[in-house]
């Protein structure tokens, strides 16, 4: 075995590499080496790490992801404010602008630097000795939450930069950064799409998006929702460092953050006024929103000079791209299906062009939001559309130039598609169709069981789904196991050979395991891993499909919500009868129940804070293998909470409910 020192310089080497490549790809988007070749030098990194615990380091690229979930964030307070920006509408308010700045500095040769005005949220990054030290919300502007964990994983944020890098941008090894943090559209569309299958409420952009995942407690969360970082200042000891803008911004791309590339040093106004209109008609290629352009002045001791108001630099100024909007007559309320069965009301509206684009309808997402907007069919509505999103409606016209609409948008009882009765679970915004069947469903449902993951049909891709479902041969999953090599030649572009391999695979697919077939059935709020818990209690889908709510319950992470989708998904005879098809079809509907114990049968756990011995995960395997069940908050029905080190709010309530609280020690014993 080498000696320590030796492989300490190994790992930091390894490191460094992996830093590099972290880099060429996160930030500058230009990588030198395959994505494979990335993740075995990140293995490397990961086992040698695992040999040699002790040598981890913090900023470690193997510590980007997989922080402990938190109880809650630590308030701080920022070196000095974080401030805002004072906004204008028009090119004369910019003029009037930069007049002032000529009076204020008593100089007309003002340079100025252009930059987009990113639409997210706000987030100062400290470093210290070269590493990320803290990463602060903006909170109040005095005082922001610590959200380190969570920023460590955005992968454009540098965990830790070589002091010679450093040295060579011309930055110190302390000092602070402050940027925008945001959610690319489309990582956001993609995101939302998978929350929309999973039954799970949307976010309305990427903004709301970004705030509510840099506040996530579990930061795994954080990491698979991938935000971008963009540095625009940058603090030392609370000062401006460099003697103009533009340098700061050169010195942080070469220490090595991700400053975004389009922005530019200016002479005049109409100079600006120039980039202003460039940007405004291309916000829609960006792959993030914009809201504007930020107009800063670039010499330090200008800035000195100029100073700030309340709560915003005069040296600097937002000009705002008008939200594209427009105002029509709502002609009529529809409702759409989504495949997850979400019913979406959709306004009708009388044809407007909004931003060059004529809008024809406009989402109203849900029930709540109409009520809230308290909008009804006649109205006149203001309809906004944003970058890439679809329009919506933003609020009703009330003067006396746009009457009132009288007719009140009721939802359907039934499924406008398939007529089958449509369900509100209580406390939930959505309304559903439940029906398995449903066509409007179809596509959605079949794509997701046949998925990888799934039911791993390889080749049952959205073009050949559509194209089964419009010649009527599937019509729901079970009619996938009826398909003749005769079927699948009728359609377009497939030969023997294709064929073939379609039904191979639809043939290998009969011998997953069980716990496949229901998380392939698509009950809402079963995912991989309740499909999983059902699969090794039940131990069966005959089982299953007769589980009451109660007896649902006794499953780990099962609570009344998910036990109530499931019984409803079973007392609709259609898919009952789906279950039965597939059962004569050949597939695996029985598992292995799961021999648990039965030492902690029924009684149930939450674990908070930091346990000496054990992460969470391990902890939360061995009360679960004992028989136990791990719930995620404190509640009158926990019968034990197991505090470690930090415990924060889940111990203050267990203490307001009586509920008996134990150590590490004691969680053993009673083990
Ligand atoms: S400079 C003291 N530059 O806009 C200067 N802000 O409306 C403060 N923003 O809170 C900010 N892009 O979150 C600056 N290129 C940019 C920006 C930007 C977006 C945000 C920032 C700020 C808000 C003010």
């Amino acid at each position: 075995m080498p000696a320590p020192k030796d492989v300490e310089k190994k790992l930091e080497a390894l490191r460094e590499k992996i830093r590099q490549h972290e880099h060429l790809y996160y930030v500058l988007d230009t990588p030198e080496i395959s994505d494979l070749e990335f993740d075995k030098l990140m293995q490397t990194l990961k086992d040698l790490e695992t040999e040699q615990p002790s040598l981890i380091t913090p900023d470690s690229p193997t510590q980007r992801v997989g922080g402990k979930p938190r109880e809650g964030f630590v308030k701080f307070r920022h070196s000095t404010p974080m401030l805002s920006l004072d906004n204008t509408y028009n090119e004369e308010e910019l003029r009037g602008w930069e007049r002032r700045v000529h009076e204020l500095t008593g100089r007309q040769d003002v340079d100025y630097v252009c930059e987009l005005k990113l639409d997210g949220m706000s987030l100062a990054l400290v470093y210290e000795d070269g590493k990320l030290a803290r990463g602060i919300t903006r909170g109040d502007g005095s005082v922001g939450e610590d959200v380190t964990l969570n920023v460590r994983t955005v992968r454009s944020i540098p965990l830790s930069i070589p002091l010679d890098r450093l040295k060579k941008a011309g930055l110190p090894p302390n000092f602070e950064v402050r940027g925008e943090l945001l959610m690319p559209t489309a990582s956001f569309k993609k995101i939302n799409e998978e929350r929309e299958r999973q039954g799970l409420s949307t976010f309305a952009n990427p903004r709301n998006f970004t705030a509510g995942t840099v506040r996530q407690l579990d930061a795994n969360i954080t990491a698979e929702r991938r935000m971008d970082y963009f540095p625009y200042i940058l603090l030392v000891n609370g000062r401006t460092y460099f003697d103009r803008h533009s340098k700061t911004l050169d010195a942080l791309t070469s220490a090595g953050f991700k400053v975004n590339s389009n922005h530019k040093l200016v002479r005049s106004m109409d100079e600006v006024w120039a980039f202003i209109q460039h940007w405004e008609e291309r916000r829609d290629s960006l792959p993030y929103e914009i809201d504007g352009i930020v107009v800063k002045v670039d010499r330090t001791a200008l800035q000195d000079e100029l100073g700030f108001t309340g709560k915003a630099p005069r040296w600097a100024i937002a000009y705002k791209y008008t939200a594209r909007v427009g105002i029509t007559r709502l002609e009529d309320i529809r409702v759409q299906v989504g495949r997850t069965g979400k019913l979406t009301p959709v306004a009708m509206l009388a044809p407007v062009s909004i931003g060059g684009t004529t809008v024809r309808n406009a989402t109203l997402h849900n029930m709540d939001e109409i009520e809230r907007l308290g909008v009804k069919i006649g109205d006149w509505v203001q309809v906004e559309r944003g970058g890439d999103v679809i329009p919506k409606v933003a609020k009703v016209i009330d003067d006396k130039d746009h009457p009132r609409g009288t007719r009140e948008f009721e939802m359907p009882e039934k499924c406008p598609v398939c007529g089958t009765k449509v369900v509100r679970t209580e406390g939930e915004v959505d309304y559903r169709c439940v029906n398995a069947n449903c066509p409007a469903k179809l596509l959605g449902t079949i794509l997701h069981f046949a998925s990888r993951g799934v039911m791993n049909i390889d080749g049952m891709g959205e073009s050949l789904v559509n194209q089964l479902i419009e010649r009527g041969l599937v019509k729901n999953v079970a009619d996938i196991y009826s398909l003749t090599k005769k079927d699948l030649l009728s359609l377009q572009r497939f030969a023997d050979k294709s064929a073939q391999n379609i039904l191979d695979e639809i043939e290998n697919s009969k011998t997953l395991p069980f716990e496949r077939v229901i998380y392939g059935l698509g009950i809402r709020m079963v995912g991989e891993r309740t499909a999983q818990f059902l699969a090794e209690h039940f131990g069966s889908m005959d089982a299953l499909e007769n589980a009451s709510v109660e007896e649902l319950q006794n499953v780990n992470e099962v609570g009344p919500r998910i036990a109530e989708s499931i019984v409803e998904f079973f007392s609709i005879p259609a898919n009952r009868k789906l279950v039965e098809r597939l059962r004569e079809s050949g597939l695996t509907l029985k598992g292995k129940k799961k021999e648990r114990g039965t030492k902690l049968a029924g009684k149930t756990f939450v674990l908070t804070g930091t346990l000496a011995k054990y992460t969470r995960d391990e902890a939360k395997k061995m009360i679960e293998d004992a028989g136990g069940k791990v719930a995620g908050s404190v509640s009158k029905k926990t019968d034990y909470v197991v505090a470690g080190a930090d415990a924060g709010s889940k111990l203050d309530k267990a203490k307001e409910l009586g509920v008996a609280v134990i150590d590490e020690k004691e969680m053993e014993g009673l083990l």
